[in-house]
């Protein structure tokens, strides 16, 4: 199968990027063809800064291959390398109605966040169309705030085959992959991880900021004797991402009879989240210090990423009479 995913270079990656996105592109790599890149060209609509975005994209590529993104499985690329996604994406654009991107919750949330309301952000959704359809992906693994995304990739390419493709399948129809357990990574304040809520713990924050973040976790004020609902706590629900089963299994059950304090959880969580990134920090250090490395990686991956994106973009434009 072909598996594509992407992720904005607007920052450092988190643990909801991790558990929603990364953790599956890792599994994913070994049995399949896969494709992943860092979207630059989307972080455009919110990073307005070149060198901040040149630093970020090369914080991403580093960050996933210290995660353990193998360069010889899987093609890691950095998406304006192939200049045929905005090609693709203005032919994508002439099928889509407004109605389509005005449901767009992304949009609403990001404008309601304060980004301005400009042109780039309302057809991103497009955008991210074309960067899946130009790969012929079977599979697209990413948390649940990317559904809605991926609703109107298949949409518009159902659109795309019926109105240029005459009864053939100019795109191939791609599927979400997203795993109910880890769909939405809480954030500290309990709601959706995510960087625009400054919510966030980053995958390699020093050991110490690590600690100081957990603590900030937000809970109820139940005491330690009285029993407690691990469903409706977001500590426990992170605290399931990181701990063996044996021991989630005696928090859980002390959870429900009473006898553990947030406290306790806490530190065990933090010094869990240092101990899962041990190696990860390690093979990062590696990686920085060799950026060479990280450039030939990005700049043979783009080569296989444009070969492939070459093939479909011209089944694209034979199907609709340009060129
Ligand atoms: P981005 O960069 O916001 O996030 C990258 C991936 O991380 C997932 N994610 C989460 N999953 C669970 N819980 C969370 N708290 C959490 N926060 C983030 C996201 O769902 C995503 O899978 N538009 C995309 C990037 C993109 C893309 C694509 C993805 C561009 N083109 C093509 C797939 C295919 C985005 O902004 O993700």
């Amino acid at each position: 199968m072909r598996i594509l995913s992407g992720i904005q270079p607007s920052g450092a990656l988190h643990i909801g990027n991790y558990f929603g996105a990364l953790r599956q592109f890792i599994d994913l790599q070994r049995e399949n063809d896969a494709y992943y890149f860092v979207a630059d060209y989307h972080a455009l609509t919110s990073v307005r800064d070149a060198d901040q975005l040149r630093a970020y994209t090369f914080d991403v590529m580093v960050t996933m291959l210290s995660l353990g993104l193998d360069p010889d499985r899987a093609t890691l690329f950095v998406q304006s390398d192939v200049p045929e996604t905005t090609e693709l994406a203005w032919l994508l654009t002439t099928v889509t109605p407004m109605g389509w991107l005005q449901k767009c919750v992304s949009y609403k949330d990001k404008v309601e966040q304060g980004l301005s309301a400009e042109h780039g952000l309302f057809a991103y959704p497009v955008l991210q169309a074309a960067d899946i359809l130009l790969y012929d992906a079977d599979l697209v693994p990413v948390g649940q705030d990317q559904k809605q995304h991926l609703e109107i990739t298949r949409d518009i390419a159902e659109r795309f085959n019926q109105v240029f493709g005459g009864g053939k399948e100019v795109f191939r129809l791609p599927k979400p992959h997203i795993l109910e357990s880890v769909a939405v990574v809480p954030g500290l304040d309990g709601r959706k991880m995510s960087k625009s809520y400054g919510n966030t713990i980053e995958i390699f924050d020093e050991p110490a900021a690590i600690k100081k973040k957990v603590k900030r976790i937000v809970t109820d004020s139940t005491p330690v004797e009285a029993p407690k609902n691990p469903e409706t706590d977001s500590l426990y629900h992170l605290f399931k991402l990181f701990a063996a089963p044996d021991e989630l299994a005696e928090v859980e059950r002390r959870y429900r009879e009473g006898g553990i304090g947030y406290g306790e959880v806490k530190t065990r969580l933090a010094d869990a989240m240092i101990a899962r990134f041990a190696p990860a920090r390690e093979r990062r250090a590696e990686w920085l210090a060799h950026p060479g490395r990280v450039e030939e990686v990005r700049a043979a991956a783009a080569e296989r990423a444009r070969a492939t994106a070459r093939r479909v973009l011209d089944r694209a434009r034979r199907a609709c009479g340009v060129g």
